[in-house]
């Protein structure tokens, strides 16, 4: 079994306000579709979508006043919006995917995943169903809400379903030296071992979050599925041609983290 997360600056247009980026999203739909059938969950991130919602009435945080209530609603109303993009495209494709709302089965307890029902990810796998899941608003025991990452949850469905695989389609190549985006030396790391991951993090968190904030999240959440020995793959989405080559097991220009 393997999971494809799509980030949010995938299958959004991350500077502009509710925004599917959908070229990226059919054509990702039909490179799966031919990359041919298999146990396959997938999960998007929130991009344009999920996240100016979930900073505006400040769900990540928890709980703080009455108005938030709303804003919960509509974080994960937006998410839902997102998703049956996804879906629909992922239908269109001849994928038989089908929509697992992750605040339905998941409860947080300071926003990491402590109460979940796997089973119903697991037996629309074995149903030949392609279960499509998404970062989202979700219950915490706690904050009595936060937002739950789609890396974190895709990680989690990693380990708990037993993966062989987590690739993390992004907007780059994988792991640089630095921000590719911004330092044209920077140099595509192929192998990140978790020791040297957390050598990073301190690095990065001296020198710079918002450069490297949400790469070195991604990698910390990855890193608990690396940890275990599943194979985690960092690979450019938005080129063409890379996630069914990478679904078919080709080398593709990207990093993979080993424990
Ligand atoms: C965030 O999910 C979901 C919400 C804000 C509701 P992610 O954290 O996985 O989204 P991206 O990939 O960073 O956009």
């Amino acid at each position: 079994m393997e999971i494809l997360k799509l980030g949010g600056s995938v299958v959004t247009k991350k500077d502009l306000p509710k925004t599917p980026n959908t070229e990226a999203i059919k054509r990702l739909a039909s490179e799966v579709a031919l990359a041919g059938p298999r146990r396959l969950v997938i999960v998007h991130g929130g991009g344009s979508y999920g996240h100016p919602l979930a900073k505006e009435y400040d769900i990540a945080a928890g709980y703080s006043s009455p108005r938030q209530l709303a804003g919960f609603s509509m974080t994960h109303q937006t998410m839902v919006e997102l998703n049956g993009i996804v879906v629909e495209a992922l239908l269109d494709a001849g994928i038989p995917a089908v929509s697992i709302a992750p605040s339905s089965f998941i409860v947080t307890e300071d926003r990491r995943i402590v109460d979940a029902d796997f089973s119903i990810v697991s037996r629309a796998l074995d149903s030949n169903m392609v279960p499509v899941l998404y970062g989202d608003a979700v219950l915490d025991s706690a904050r009595k809400f936060t937002i739950l990452s789609g890396d974190q949850l895709a990680a989690r469905l990693a380990t708990e379903l037993g993966a062989t695989r987590v690739i993390f389609g992004v907007d780059v190549d994988g792991v640089f030296t630095a921000n590719p985006k911004l330092v044209k030396e920077a140099k595509l790391i192929e192998e990140l071992s978790l020791s040297k991951m957390r050598g990073m993090v301190r690095i990065g968190e001296a020198l710079s979050t918002d450069v490297t904030g949400g790469m070195l999240g991604k990698i910390n959440e990855a890193g608990a599925a690396a940890e275990v020995g599943i194979e985690v793959q960092l690979v450019n989405a938005l080129k063409p041609g890379v996630v069914n080559a990478a679904l078919r097991g080709d080398k593709v220009p990207c990093t993979w983290l080993r424990r």
